[in-house]
């Protein structure tokens, strides 16, 4: 069996990396490509997949390494409770950006204009997976596939297409941008070629978006509240979105 500690180094600087058991699963449910994966207790993984993931365990089990949990730690800023890591490959650019572009859409675009919170801005991904958005484009300096957005995404950044563009390159399609000075939400219906587009956690939406926005749409909120976290901002209006669009194909994701 070959060493899977010095294909670790090699590939490291240039992959995205899988850090647990869930990463690694929502990643190779949504077709990325992995070319190693460790565990310190291959029974023990095997068993969690049989248990919470029959459908890809096999994969899992041709793609796993056991090695010693040293060795394992060694390879990962900080241990993952599960003991399981991988490196994916990041998908082209290209491929993304030709999924984006795509017409007719069936499924919004989210855009985040400038996100500050690596961490909100992967618990956004998780949100456009789980609602089977075609995307999550993000403006500004934040890399949408730097490590802390791919753990806070749980792997599912392989579900959907995460790229960052310029606010002029935006996808095509009517351009909704949520702010609290917004028309209420709920008297819109959200279109499936939408782009929903949401402000930075510090400074709202920037000058350069507002122009491109088509509507601006608020959330229901009493007026002493000044403003909602930036991922339950987008929750709400992808749940929005959901209840007047048909639910073929977004039943899938459970654990
Ligand atoms: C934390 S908020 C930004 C707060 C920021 N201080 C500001 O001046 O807008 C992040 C983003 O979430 C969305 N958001 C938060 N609360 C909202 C509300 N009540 N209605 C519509 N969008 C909201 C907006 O897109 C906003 O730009």
């Amino acid at each position: 069996m070959t060493d899977p500690v010095p294909v670790w180094h090699r590939l490291a600087g240039s992959s995205v990396l899988l850090d647990g058991f869930h990463a690694l699963k929502h990643a190779v449910r949504f077709g990325a490509e992995v070319p190693v994966a460790v565990t310190a207790d291959r029974a023990a993984t095997l068993a969690l997949a049989d248990e919470l993931a029959p459908d890809v365990r096999d994969a899992l089990a041709g793609l796993l390494t056991e090695v010693p949990y040293e060795t394992y730690a060694s390879l990962v800023p900080r241990p993952h409770p599960t003991a399981v890591a991988a490196l994916a490959v990041r998908p082209s650019r290209e491929s993304h950006l030709a999924r984006l572009a795509r017409t007719p859409r069936t499924a919004p675009v989210v855009v985040l204009d400038n996100p500050r919170n690596l961490g909100n801005a992967g618990a956004v991904i998780r949100l456009a997976a789980g609602f089977g958005a075609t995307g999550v484009v993000t403006t500004g300096t934040v890399d949408p596939w730097h490590p802390t957005v791919v753990r806070g995404g749980a792997g599912l950044h392989f579900a959907t297409a995460v790229e960052r563009l310029e606010v002029a390159d935006l996808p095509a399609g009517p351009l909704f941008a949520l702010d609290p000075e917004g028309d209420d939400l709920r008297a819109t219906k959200l279109p499936d070629d939408a782009v929903l587009a949401f402000g930075s956690e510090r400074t709202g939406l920037s000058t350069e978006l507002r122009a491109r926005a088509d509507h601006l749409l608020s959330l229901p909120m009493r007026p002493q509240v000044s403003s909602y976290n930036l991922a339950t901002s987008v929750a709400m209006t992808l749940y929005h979105w959901s209840l007047a669009a048909p639910l073929q194909g977004r039943g899938e994701l459970r654990e």
